[in-house]
């Protein structure tokens, strides 16, 4: 990754300690060392995830990736998953110098994160969320558009609303999320005022994603029409492939799609696609092959740059 100049310095870069500001996206039982270690030795910034509830895996999983990286990575609380508040003090524990919080209130953990010098961004899904994360004290925000995958706000506003509005309201720093993939959505991002992005439907179907191929092969066959989502009636509402199953739910008022992650290890691991629901984005129809890591990152750097270079020279002469 030498080949990308310091040319993205910015407060992401600053506050992450990395050379390129590109997350990837926390999701439960993927974001874990395999996966994690390869986007930190891109240059970019791995998370490993605490929203499976397995610590001491989690534990396990922190301790691998001092072995196979040198470079900085963080952890993420998913608040609705991990309701113990003994969770602040596993992170902190870990030694981990930075954090993103989630799917659940700014106000609940920032201010004793921050107390032990971790770095903290919330994930937010509107304004108001934006604003209350700001006043909790956070470093940064992660502003979450309704076209990405996981769990989401059942008032989806989509990345190309959501951005630029937080952004000339805040001034923070913000990842942008939803819809991410390569180097002129990255460029759009920090055009509409983002300091990075973070990518979760790219990774889950990279090559060092841990989930069976057929997640990956289904991302690649998707349009961006084959995405369902789900739970808009209650919450959270979330985002995922369409399956038929997925399909069944979508206009279900009745259903809490959520009983549907019983079995979710089964299409993680076992490749059983109609056997849970397999989180994913609108992106996914942009996404045509399984990728390594160490590619995504330096394609989105490159591919970046080389937009912002030929808009002002197209524009600016
Ligand atoms: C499989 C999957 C699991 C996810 N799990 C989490 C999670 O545990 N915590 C979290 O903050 N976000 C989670 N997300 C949301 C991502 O962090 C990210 O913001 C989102 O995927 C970005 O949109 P994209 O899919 O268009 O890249 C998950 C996303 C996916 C696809």
């Amino acid at each position: 990754m030498s080949a990308v100049p310091a040319t993205f310095a910015n407060r992401v870069t600053e506050l992450l300690g990395v050379d390129i500001p590109i997350v990837q996206a926390p999701m439960g039982w993927i974001a874990r060392a395999q996966l994690a270690s390869a986007v930190s030795n891109a240059g970019a910034m791995g998370i490993i995830e605490t929203s499976s509830g397995e610590l001491d895996v989690v534990r396990a999983e922190i301790r691998k990736m001092r072995d196979l990286t040198d470079k900085p990575f963080g952890v993420n609380i998913a608040q609705a998953f991990v309701r113990d508040p003994a969770i602040v003090d596993f992170v902190i524990d870990q030694g981990v110098r930075f954090v993103t919080t989630s799917a659940g209130s700014p106000t609940r953990y920032t201010a004793a994160l921050k107390e032990a010098g971790l770095t903290v961004f919330h994930v937010v899904p509107n304004l108001a969320g934006a604003l209350k994360a700001v006043d909790a004290g956070v470093d940064g925000l992660i502003v979450e558009g309704g076209e990405g995958g996981g769990f989401k706000s059942p008032r989806p506003v989509s990345t190309m609303v959501l951005l630029p509005l937080v952004c000339s309201k805040v001034d923070v720093p913000v990842i942008a999320a939803g819809g991410f993939v390569d180097g002129p959505t990255m460029a759009a991002a920090l055009a509409l005022g983002a300091d990075g992005v973070q990518l979760g439907t790219r990774m889950v179907s990279a090559a060092e994603s841990p989930v069976h191929d057929n997640w990956k092969q289904a991302v690649v066959d998707a349009a961006e029409t084959d995405t369902v989502f789900l739970n808009q009636h209650t919450s959270p509402a979330l985002r995922a492939l369409r399956t038929e199953r997925t399909s069944a739910l979508e206009l279900d008022r009745e259903t809490n799609a959520m009983g549907l992650f019983a079995n979710v290890l089964d299409l993680y691991f076992g490749g059983d696609m109609e056997a849970a629901i397999a989180l994913s984005g609108q992106v996914a129809g942009r996404i045509d092959s399984v990728k390594p890591v160490a590619q995504i990152i330096e394609e989105c750097a490159t591919g970046c740059l080389e937009v912002l270079d030929q808009l002002s020279r197209q524009y600016l002469r």
